[in-house]
């Protein structure tokens, strides 16, 4: 049985992903940064505390989870910041914020736990990324923090996928559509369901061939 860990896994698509590997049968772990949160997490699950931007709790959780291989290590956790910043009132601490979880908790996440990923038949990192952390479908402007921080993330994706591609593993990015979470909001297109139907999909048929790429739900690549 493949053993997923999905990080922010209380709540929209990271609870909905932790579901639908339950269902599909595979030892599911998720992490969560408030213990209320475990109790939404899927009966036959394993739910871990950590802040991913937490350097000492995600030490803990490598001690924790120290020998046991992870097939798949999905960095789901993410924040928008606030919509529409515009120019002249940017928030910069909103900012730095955004970075610290969008960009540099997943990076974190790698290394605390790419020696588990190394040690797994499977070997997959997926981000979860954003098509508006993309520069060649950026037609619209705006957003500049979550873009910027998407972008970054993207960067940290292609760099380690050729960085851990020597110990066999697989790094990409993906992008789970407009979903109706607390983030994409009720005038989403897709339910939490329909995005990760895709997003399991994807993962399940991720091979080293696609090692580096920046894929849709639909499994049909973007553009960086
Ligand atoms: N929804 C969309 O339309 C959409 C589109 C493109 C990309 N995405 C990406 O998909 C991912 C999940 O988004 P969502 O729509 O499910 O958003 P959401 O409903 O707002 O959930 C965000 C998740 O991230 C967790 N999180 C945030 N900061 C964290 C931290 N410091 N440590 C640990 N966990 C943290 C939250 O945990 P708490 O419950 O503790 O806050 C929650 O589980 C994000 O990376 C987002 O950028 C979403």
């Amino acid at each position: 049985m493949p053993t997923i860990l999905i990080t922010g896994a209380g709540r929209g698509l990271g609870l909905e992903l932790a579901r639908r590997f339950v269902a599909l049968g595979w030892e599911t772990l998720g992490t969560v940064r408030d213990p209320a949160k475990g109790a939404a997490m899927p009966k036959g699950s394993q739910t871990f505390l950590c802040d991913v931007t937490d350097r000492a709790a995600l030490a803990r959780l490598a001690r924790d989870l120290a020998g046991k291989p992870i097939d798949v290590l999905f960095c789901n956790a993410g924040m928008f910041g606030k919509r529409q910043q515009a120019l002249g009132s940017v928030d910069y601490e909103l900012w730095a914020e955004v970075m610290r979880v969008n960009v540099f908790a997943p990076m974190a996440c790698v290394e605390a736990l790419a020696g588990n990923v190394a040690a797994s038949a499977r070997r997959q990192v997926v981000m979860m990324s954003s098509r508006m952390g993309s520069m060649g479908e950026n037609a619209a402007g705006g957003e500049v923090v979550y873009r910027s921080s998407k972008a970054a993330l993207n960067a940290v994706t292609k760099s380690l996928s050729i960085d851990l591609a020597p110990r066999g593993i697989t790094v990409v990015a993906v992008h789970p559509g407009w979903v109706q979470t607390d983030m994409g909001g009720p005038k989403a297109a897709l339910t939490p369901e329909a995005s990760v139907a895709g997003l399991s999909q994807v993962v399940l048929g991720l091979s080293p061939a696609l090692n580096g790429s920046f894929l849709n739900h639909d499994g049909v690549p973007i553009a960086w």
